[in-house]
């Protein structure tokens, strides 16, 4: 079973109704009001749309996401989050209903200097929370660091973020014991 079809399956389990019906390739999924909604890495061109998005998140996303209070990205975080290298990447969740997509997710990745070890963290727009697409985000990255070696996923969640935390243990990851930052619990999921 694939990465995919695994986030499809979880869908199926929900209760009520879900927009998540089929998936139309390993990076579109369609909605069930026949729009569609795609995941891409970021571009340069990228830089206006992303900074955007985050300045329309909810302040506790932004808070939960950034790992602190800010408003906005700096120009040193929105570079590297449109400049994609070979070991880190930004991803860019997108709607596409009629006329031009429109952003509702991002997620970043990056390989630790052994590249046995992906850091990751993400969003998705508070309209569009709850709906299945975070797990989707974390699929995709796992099958796509998976494919370059990585060993474990990893992420750094506030203690306050109960939701990204009920993500991830879901998901599999567990709670390492310690951290470097208190405000911070750090999680692990070996990537078989
Ligand atoms: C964390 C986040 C990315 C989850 O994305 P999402 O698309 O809402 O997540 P999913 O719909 O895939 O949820 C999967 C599971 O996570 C848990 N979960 C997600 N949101 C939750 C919430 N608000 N309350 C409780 N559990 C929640 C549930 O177990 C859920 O499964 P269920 O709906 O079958 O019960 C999203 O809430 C978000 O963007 N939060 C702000 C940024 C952030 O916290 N990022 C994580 C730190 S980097």
């Amino acid at each position: 079973m694939t990465s995919i079809t695994l986030a499809v399956k979880s869908q199926q389990m929900r209760r009520g109704p879900t927009p998540v019906r089929s998936v139309l390739a390993n990076n579109s999924i369609r909605l069930p009001d026949g729009g569609h909604v795609s995941i891409r890495p970021a571009r340069p061109g990228d830089i206006e749309l992303i900074q955007t998005y985050v300045r329309d998140l909810s302040s506790g996303s932004r808070y939960f996401r950034f790992l602190g209070a800010i408003s906005e990205l700096t120009t040193t975080e929105l570079h590297r989050a449109t400049h994609p290298g070979p070991s880190n990447a930004s991803l860019v969740l997108e709607s596409h209903r009629d006329g031009a997509p429109n952003m509702i997710g991002e997620a970043r990745w990056h390989l630790s200097a052994d590249g046995r070890t992906c850091e990751l963290a993400a969003s998705i727009a508070d309209a569009w929370q709850r709906q299945g697409f975070g797990t989707w985000l974390i699929n995709h990255i796992a099958a796509q660091v998976k494919s370059l070696g990585a060993r474990h996923l990893m992420a750094e969640i506030l203690h306050a973020n109960q939701p990204a935390q009920r993500l991830v243990r879901k998901f599999g990851f567990h709670a390492l014991p310690f951290s470097f930052d208190p405000k911070v619990m750090c999680f692990v999921k070996e990537l078989r």
